[in-house]
This record gives structure tokens, sequence and C-alpha cells, in this order.
């Protein structure tokens, strides 16, 4: 991720005000904690790193929007979204070679829901405005919305990464955040790249579970996604501009294949022209300064 850094608290507050004097009104953070372990507890602790970002943010430069992303994997020593079980013997299991170590693990959706729920309190207690989950079980929204309200806090709100398919473009994120999954994929909770009726189907779930605004993920090689969701739900709509997209123009430009302003601009203008309202891009700052 050339030109992209993990930043210490201070920096992030530097980088937080550097990004509002260009007019990007609004950040996402994403942590990297110092020790991981299988129940994501640097998500949801009261002095976990992105608690301790907002907090400083918000001293600092009040002003800023703070999106705080929500999933557990950066958070977990094997690298997955959720909770991780040994799944239940299978019939025959006794009497066939026991398979990798690797194939038998679960999921655990519902135990999960309660640490997503868990971490937004924490996160909105510490200063996040809006709550962002990624993580793509099901029924969190309902769970962090009712989790929310519990804690008093109905008015922030939730962005659901509704649309999240299960991409080879999050590569140089999971390098950077150290994340990627230690042994299967994520292919049981993120969606199939294949299903357009799928994800309208997902939108329109999280919707009903109480979703203020939806995204979708990633932006260019699902645009046609971008623009069925326009079409159909009147939310606000977000697109994720995500690592791999912006590595491959970066390294494009860095070979003197390409004009990287110009395709980096064209690039989000295709994300705006399919629809999307908001747009998550490693490039904010930068087509800030140059629209400004
Ligand atoms: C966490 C999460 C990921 C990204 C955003 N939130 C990684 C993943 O799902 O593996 C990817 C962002 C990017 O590639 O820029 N679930
Ligand atoms: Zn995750």
């Amino acid at each position: 991720m050339p030109g992209v850094f993990n930043l210490s608290v201070d920096e992030a507050v530097k980088e937080v005000r550097e990004a509002h004097s260009l007019g990007v009104l609004s950040v996402i953070l994403f942590g990297l904690p110092q020790k991981k372990d299988e129940i994501a507890t640097g998500a949801w602790a009261n002095d976990g790193i992105v608690q301790q970002a907002a907090r400083a943010i918000k001293r600092e430069v009040p002003d800023a929007i703070l999106m705080g992303d929500v999933c557990l994997c950066e958070y977990m020593s094997h690298g997955h979204c959720g909770i991780v079980e040994a799944a239940p013997q299978s019939l025959g299991a006794a009497v066939a070679s026991p398979p990798a170590a690797t194939t038998e693990y679960e999921i655990v959706n519902d135990a999960t829901l309660e640490l997503l729920a868990r971490t937004s309190v924490s996160l909105a207690r510490a200063g996040i405005d809006i709550i962002a989950p990624s993580d793509m079980m099901d029924g969190r929204v309902a769970a962090i919305r009712k989790g929310l309200d519990e804690a008093g806090l109905a008015n922030t709100p939730i962005l659901s990464y509704a649309a999240k398919f299960a991409s080879g473009f999050y590569g140089p994120f999971r390098e950077a955040a150290d994340s990627a999954p230690q042994f299967g994929d994520r292919r049981s909770y993120q969606m199939d790249g294949a299903n357009i009726r799928e994800a309208m189907r997902e939108i329109e779930l999280d919707l009903e579970e109480g979703a203020d605004m939806i995204m979708v993920k990633p932006a260019m090689p699902y645009l046609d996604v971008i623009a069925a969701a326009r079409e159909r739900f009147d939310v606000p709509l977000a697109a994720y501009q995500v690592s791999g997209e912006y590595a491959m123009i970066e390294a494009a430009a860095r070979n003197n294949w390409i004009d990287r302003e110009r395709v980096m601009m064209e690039s989000l203008l295709s994300i705006r022209r399919a629809g999307a309202s908001i747009i998550l891009t490693y490039y904010a700052k930068e087509a800030a300064r140059l629209l400004g």
C-alpha cells in the first residue's frame, strides 16, 4: 500500500486534521491491536486502539465525523470475522482419515453478534459518530441497533456494509492489518460475486433490521451492483474503493503505464456515476486537493 500507513494515535489526529482542512469531513477508522486473541478483545475494550484514537481525534478535531469499522478479524488471532469453533464431528469422520484441522471449523454467528454489539457500543461511547459493520454475520444490524438503543445511543446511525463480496481485492489491506484468515476463507459469510439478486436481498434485510445507510464493496468491479442498489433503495449509498483497487492504479502508475491523476479521478467518477452518494477511498485527500 504505497502512500498508506498504519498510524499511531497522535499521527492519526494530525492526519484527520489535514484531511479536514482539505474538505474531507469524514474518516473511517480501522484498528491494529498490539495483541490478537480468540475473542477479539481489542475490538471492544475500552482502551482499544480505535477507542483511544476516537477520543483523541474528537478532542483535537471536534468537527470531524468519525466512522468506525466494526469487525473482529483485525483483533482475532485466526483472522476470521467471527468467533471460531471446532465443527461438530460429521458422520463418518471417525472412520475417515482425519481431515486437516483447518477444514474443521465453524463461524459461530450468534455468539459473534454479541461481540459486535459490544464493540459498537464501546466505539460510540468513545466518540465514533457512525457505526459501520463489515463482518457480514447474519442479523448483525439488528443486534447492533438493539445494543446501541439499550445503551442510550439511539441517535448513533448505522452504515452497513450490506453488499460485501468475497474478493481478491482486499489483499493489500489484509497484509497491512495482518488479518488474513489463518485457515479457510471468508466465503461462508462474505457474498458470492456472481449473485446480484442475493446482494439486493442482503441490502433489503439490512434496511429492515435498521441500517440507515448502505454500502457496496468493492466498488469498481461491482459498479452494476451500485447502480442496481441506487435504483432500488432510497437511502444514502456508499461505495468502498478498496485496497486492491488502489494498489492496481498505484502499480500501473509507478510503471508509467497510466496517467495516475487522470485514472484516479476517472475511477472515482465512475463510482459516482454508478450512483454512490458516499465514496470511501484511499484517494480522499488527493481527490479533495484536486477538486478544491
Ligand atoms: C474487515 C474489513 C476488510 C476490509 C475492510 N474491512 C477486510 C476483509 O474483509 O478481509 C478491506 C478494505 C480494503 O481492502 O481496503 N472485515
Ligand atoms: Zn472482518
